[in-house]
Parts: C-alpha cells; sequence; structure tokens
C-alpha cells in the first residue's frame, strides 16, 4: 500500500444497535464487538501498521443502564484474561489510556498484569482508551503542568503546545494519521481531542460487529488517496509551490 498510516484510531461504535436489530440485549453485541477488535487488532499487526488506539469506554459511559456498564466491566476482564497470551504471542505492546482509579482492583490488576506481560514486545503499539476523555486528557496535562510551574521547574513561558503535548496520553506516539468511526454517527465523543488536530477522518455505517480486515482496508485505501496539507497549498505539498 503506497501510504499507510502510522497510527490508527478507532471509535467501536454500533454494537447495541447491532444487537436491537437482532432482537438481543445490547450486551450480545458488545460481545460480538470482541470478536471484531481481535480482527482488526490481527490485521493492523500483519500490515505492519504501528500503532492502534482503540476507544472501549468513554468517561461519558458510566452514565448506561447499571447492569450494561457492569457487562462491560466484566466483558473487560473475561477479555484481556482470554486474549493477552495471543496478543504477546503476536509481539503486541499493550497499554490502557484513561483514568484506571474508577476501575474494580481486580481490573486494574489484570490491566497492570497485561501491560508487564508485554511490556517489552515490539510489534503492534496497541493502546486501548478505557474511561478515557478527551478533556480530561487535556485537564491533566494542564493539571501537572501547574505543579511544575507551582515548583519552580518549569516557567509559564514554556507552556506552548510542544511542550503540552508532551504531557499528554501516547506522547511518546506519533499523531494518529486515521481516524475511522463505525455505526453512522459523525462526531468524536471526547475521543483524542488534541491528538486529533490533523488527523484524516473516515466514517462509516457499518456497525462495530460487522466491521473486519475489508472494511479496514477500505479505509485504508480512501485514506491512501488523501492529500494532506497541514496549513499549505496543494503545490506546495506536491512539491512544486
Ligand atoms: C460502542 O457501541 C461500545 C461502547 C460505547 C462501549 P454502543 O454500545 O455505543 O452501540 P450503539 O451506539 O448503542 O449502537
Ligand atoms: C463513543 O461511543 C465511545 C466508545 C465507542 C467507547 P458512544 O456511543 O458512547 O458515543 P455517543 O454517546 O453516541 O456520542
Ligand atoms: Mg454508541
Amino acid at each position: 500500500m503506497s501510504q499507510l498510516p502510522r497510527h490508527v484510531a478507532i471509535i467501536m461504535d454500533g454494537n447495541g444497535r447491532w444487537a436491537q436489530r437482532r432482537r438481543l440485549p445490547r450486551t450480545a453485541g458488545h460481545k460480538a464487538g470482541v470478536n471484531a477488535t481481535r480482527e482488526v487488532v490481527e490485521a493492523c499487526g500483519r500490515l505492519g501498521i504501528e500503532a492502534l488506539t482503540l476507544f472501549a469506554f468513554s468517561s461519558e459511559n458510566w452514565r448506561r443502564p447499571r447492569e450494561e456498564v457492569g457487562m462491560l466491566m466484566e466483558l473487560f476482564v473475561s477479555t484481556l484474561r482470554g486474549e493477552v497470551k495471543r496478543l504477546d504471542a503476536n509481539r503486541v505492546r499493550l497499554r490502557f489510556i484513561g483514568e484506571r482509579g474508577a476501575f474494580s482492583a481486580r481490573l486494574r490488576r489484570q490491566i497492570e498484569e497485561a501491560e508487564a506481560i508485554t511490556a517489552d514486545n515490539e510489534g503492534l503499539r496497541l493502546n486501548i482508551a478505557a474511561n478515557y476523555g478527551g478533556r480530561w486528557d487535556i485537564a491533566n496535562a494542564a493539571r501537572r503542568i501547574a505543579e511544575r510551574v507551582a515548583a519552580g521547574e518549569m516557567t509559564p513561558e514554556e507552556v506552548e503546545p510542544e511542550r503540552f503535548a508532551a504531557f499528554l496520553c501516547l506522547a511518546d506516539l506519533p499523531e494518529p494519521d486515521l481516524f475511522i468511526r463505525t455505526g453512522g454517527e459523525q462526531r468524536i465523543s471526547n475521543f483524542l481531542l488534541w491528538q486529533l488536530a490533523y488527523t484524516e477522518l473516515w466514517f462509516t455505517e457499518v456497525l462495530w460487529p460487522d466491521f473486519g480486515s475489508a472494511q479496514l482496508e477500505e479505509a485504508l485505501e480512501a485514506f491512501a488517496t488523501r492529500q494532506r496539507r497541514f496549513g499549505l497549498t496543494g503545490e506546495q505539498v506536491r512539491g512544486n509551490g
């Protein structure tokens, strides 16, 4: 593929509607979504994409019915337990971004173990955004910078975009080149706000449980046709401006 994104970020949406269309409980959609996730992770590894960031649970998703939230938490625990071995064998390096303090001790332990087991892997960097919010990420960075300033380790003048970005989640990775949202909605829903500043956006009606390597390749093909200008003119980007 001519132009492969280094970093892909996905809002995995539409699990609930997938289930409702089959007259199943919404939770069945989340279970089906795990299979799609596995397929997409494997495809990204196979294609040589460097980083994949998946939105699994937003800071706003706590407001869903208690049973659904509880089931999602159980699903995170069981999926982690079931998948870590295979991810590790595929050299995937797993990281979670988001506020983990709200999770149960059991889930936190599971997350820490998964990160530790895969920490030295040099394949796909798989980031799971769980209890993540883009505004939380930015506010968190601002708080840490304020602490530095208060301690006299940084001056207010030093707070400019590049320094600021170093305090955000995923600061060690290139910003996402391609953003995908399944499920038909065309919004960011408090996912990576800062990091998506120049990301190419791609939306599909396909519901997450129906998404797989074929749909991923469709998005990658669309990405390859985009001209990323970063504020320049098209001529400048083509090198004859
Ligand atoms: C995305 O699917 C999964 C999570 C938010 C955890 P949804 O559950 O939002 O599915 P729809 O949007 O209701 O169909
Ligand atoms: C975004 O989906 C969060 C995840 C996919 C985890 P939502 O379904 O929660 O987003 P809204 O509420 O439709 O904006
Ligand atoms: Mg949704």
